[in-house]
Parts: structure tokens; sequence; C-alpha cells
């Protein structure tokens, strides 16, 4: 990429087209074609060994496809950028396209003008992304922890953006992202108006993820769900990764709010966390859940990054010490039932934590904060271990 010309490869089963595209691009000073491919595999092959900056790239092509082409280079090579040029009647292939990781399209017929044009803006809009991430503190990779729990209604929220703005207070980079994909309720907690969201940056071609982060006065900076709860429909698990890993050089801390269920987007999350904080509260069906929770953690080879919360602790009879011995598994941290101050923070959209620090739930919530911390960071990187998630979960 750093080469003074923008090296290409024309991906096409015509020889015809592979030609008049060369021709295209003869008298440019600042491109030149490096290959040809006549299939989807061919563009494959060559996109790994030549590493061109730019690919051209037919949808039907024998073989593998234009599409599925483009999806296993953006798997492979991710610094190839795909550029899809297909005839008319194909809007719903250049969706899939786009969908699969291509930066641009072109309808055929296309003039040199648009040809030079989009793999002129393309590449330097790439470029831009690069040098902002090189600004980034060089080895600087967020801890990620997902708060998870079996059932709805447990605090998962109330603990995620309290240790968030918490982890904040104490001069920490975190990002919070809302994994609730149809009824993330994080901006609400935290009085943010949503001016873009998560189906914002998938829609717009996943770049750049930071430019979508929402600012907390805290400090602490927010990925929205989308706002539609169809729109949460278009992520998916491998989205998630993304999201994870591109924003991880961002921040200190990435925390992660999630919906109550296995799902594939959560899964992922999970995979990736570094500390899964389990919530449980003082109920029989929700400690039965958090069991069959830890025992699906467990196949997944993750219990050992599991740490268990009890939220709502002394709300009815079982005791926290009841807790353990049910689960078989030490209580990390507890966390007081305060109806009052939990309903009055949702209300206000202020974290009990800067509402009534005093309180014994906002204590119990920033000692959850401290405990994060005092954890060193790990060395080996998370989601190493769990060939089983993607076994039960896999899309296609
Ligand atoms: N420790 C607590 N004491 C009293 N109420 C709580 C506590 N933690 C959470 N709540 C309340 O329980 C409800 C559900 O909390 P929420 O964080 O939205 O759960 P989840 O994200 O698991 O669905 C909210 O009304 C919240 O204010
Ligand atoms: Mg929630």
């Amino acid at each position: 990429m750093d080469s003074s010309r923008i090296e290409v490869l024309i991906a096409d089963d015509v020889a015809e087209t592979r030609d008049n595209i060369r021709k295209l691009l003869e008298f440019e000073e600042d491109i030149c074609v490096v290959g040809e491919a006549a299939d989807g595999n061919e563009a494959l092959r060559l996109a790994q060994e030549l590493q061109p900056d730019c690919i051209l790239m037919d949808i039907n092509m024998p073989g593998l496809d234009g599409i599925r082409a483009t999806e296993r280079i953006y798997q492979v090579a991710p610094d190839c950028l795909t550029i899809v040029i297909s005839v008319q009647g194909e809007q719903e292939y250049l969706r899939k396209a786009m969908l699969a990781g291509a930066r641009d399209y072109l309808v055929k017929p296309f003039t040199g003008y648009d040809l030079v044009n989009t793999i002129r803006q393309v590449f330097s809009l790439e470029q831009a992304r690069r040098s902002l991430h090189q600004d980034l503190p060089a080895n600087r990779s967020a801890q990620v922890i997902v708060v998870f729990s079996a059932k709805g209604g447990v605090g998962k929220t109330t603990i995620a953006t309290n240790l968030a703005v918490s982890l904040c207070k104490q001069q920490r980079e975190v990002i919070l992202i809302d994994l609730d994909l149809q009824f993330g309720d994080v901006p609400l907690f935290l009085n943010l108006k949503v001016k873009r969201s998560m189906a914002d940056w998938h829609h717009d071609g996943r770049e750049a993820i930071d430019d979508y982060l929402l600012k907390h006065e805290s400090g602490l900076r927010v990925l929205a769900s989308p706002q539609a709860p169809e729109q949460g429909e278009l992520i998916t698990g491998e989205h998630i990764s993304q999201m994870i890993t591109e924003l991880k050089p961002h921040a200190d801390y990435v925390v992660v709010d999630t919906p109550q269920f296995f799902h594939e987007t959560t899964l992922q999350s999970l995979e990736l966390a570094h500390r899964i904080l389990l919530v449980a509260t003082p109920d029989l069906p929700n400690l039965k859940n958090v069991k069959s929770c830890l025992d699906v953690l467990a196949k997944l080879n993750m219990a050992d990054k599991v740490w268990i919360v009890a939220n709502k602790a002394g709300a009815n009879g079982i005791k926290v010490e009841q807790f353990s011995s049910y689960l078989q598994q030490p209580v990390w941290q507890r966390v007081p039932y305060d109806l009052r101050l939990a309903t009055q923070a949702a209300i206000q959209g202020v974290p009990a934590v800067e509402l009534n620090p005093r309180s014994a739930l906002s204590k119990s919530l920033v000692r959850i904060s401290k405990g994060v911390l005092e954890q060193e960071p790990e060395n080996s990187p998370a989601g190493s271990k769990a060939p089983l998630t993607r076994m039960l979960f896999a899309r296609r």
C-alpha cells in the first residue's frame, strides 16, 4: 500500500472485459494492473500471492462467484480492497457483495473516468483510515469485559453502565458496546441521544467504527445497538468480532452489555472476552438458568474466565452463600438490592455511581470496577479456545 502506485488485480471471466479494463487504466501514472484472474478461485489465489491494493471483481464467474470470492478475500487478505463490477440488473447481488466486504461497486458499462475515480477514492479512504489507526498508542489492546446472564431484568445493563462509568472515573479509557441488538437500552441508562449506531456502521460499509461512538460526559464512549429491532438482524457474529477487534486499540477496556440468550452475536463477544461477569439474582428460576449457563460456558472452555456477580442480594430469601453452593462456584461480588436508587438512576439516565456515590449499591458497583482493575492483563489473547461456538452457531 505504501508503493507509489495503486496495484490492481482484474477478476472477470470474459477475456475481452479484462482487456478493456486494462486499456482504460493503461495511461494512469498512479495505477498499474498487476494480474488477471478468470474466476473466483484464481482471484482468491492471486489476492494472497500478489497482495494487490485493489481487486476489480466481476460477480458472475464460473466456480467460486465474485461475492463468495470477495468474502473469502476479506477474510484472508483484508488489505486488498474489492470493487465489484457487475452488469445492471444485479442490484441485489451488489448489496450482497457490499455485505461480503466489497468497498464499492461499478455497474457495467462504465467509463474510464468512473473506474479511475472509484479506484482512487477507495484507496485514499483506506489510507486515511490507516493513518488514523497509526496515531493510536502503540500496543494498546483493551481488556474485554462481557456482562451476561441467562435472564432479562437481572441487572446486566445496570452493572455494565456503572462498571464502564466507574472505570472512566479511574482514568481508564472505556468503550461500552450495547449488544442487546433488539431492545438495547444503554443510551437510556446514560441519557444519551443516539446519533449513530452500529446499524449505521453496517449500512455505511463497516468503516472506521470509532466514528460511530457516542460520547458520555464521564468520558465513556458508547457504541449503540440498532434503533429498530429489525436492523439487529443484519448484525452477525462476524460483525461483532470485527467491531470488538477494531475497537480494542482505542481503549483500555471494552465493556459489553448483552441480551439474555446465547445468540451467535453474544457468543462471539463471550469468545473474545477476557472476563465474563455472569449476573445471578436470588430467585430459583434465575439460579437454575445461571447453572445451565455455567454448564454451556464450561463446554465452550470459558469457565475459567467467568466471575459470578450476585445482584439484588438481600431482595428475598436466598442468601449469597446459598448462591455459591447451588452454583458450585464462588460468588465474586455482591450488589445489594436498592430499588429506590436503581429506579431513580434509570429514570434520570444517571448511573447510580454518579447519582449517589455513597450508597451501598454504588460502593458495590465501584468495587466491581476495582476488582476488574486489580487483574493483570492476560498475555494470551482471549478467544482462542472456543471453536465449539462456531460449530454450534455457524451461519453458513
Ligand atoms: N441492585 C439492584 N437493586 C434494585 N433494582 C435493581 C438492581 N439492579 C438492577 N435493578 C433494576 O432492575 C431492572 C432491570 O435492570 P437491568 O439492568 O435493565 O437488567 P437487564 O439488563 O439484565 O435486563 C431495572 O429496573 C433496574 O433499575
Ligand atoms: Mg439490559
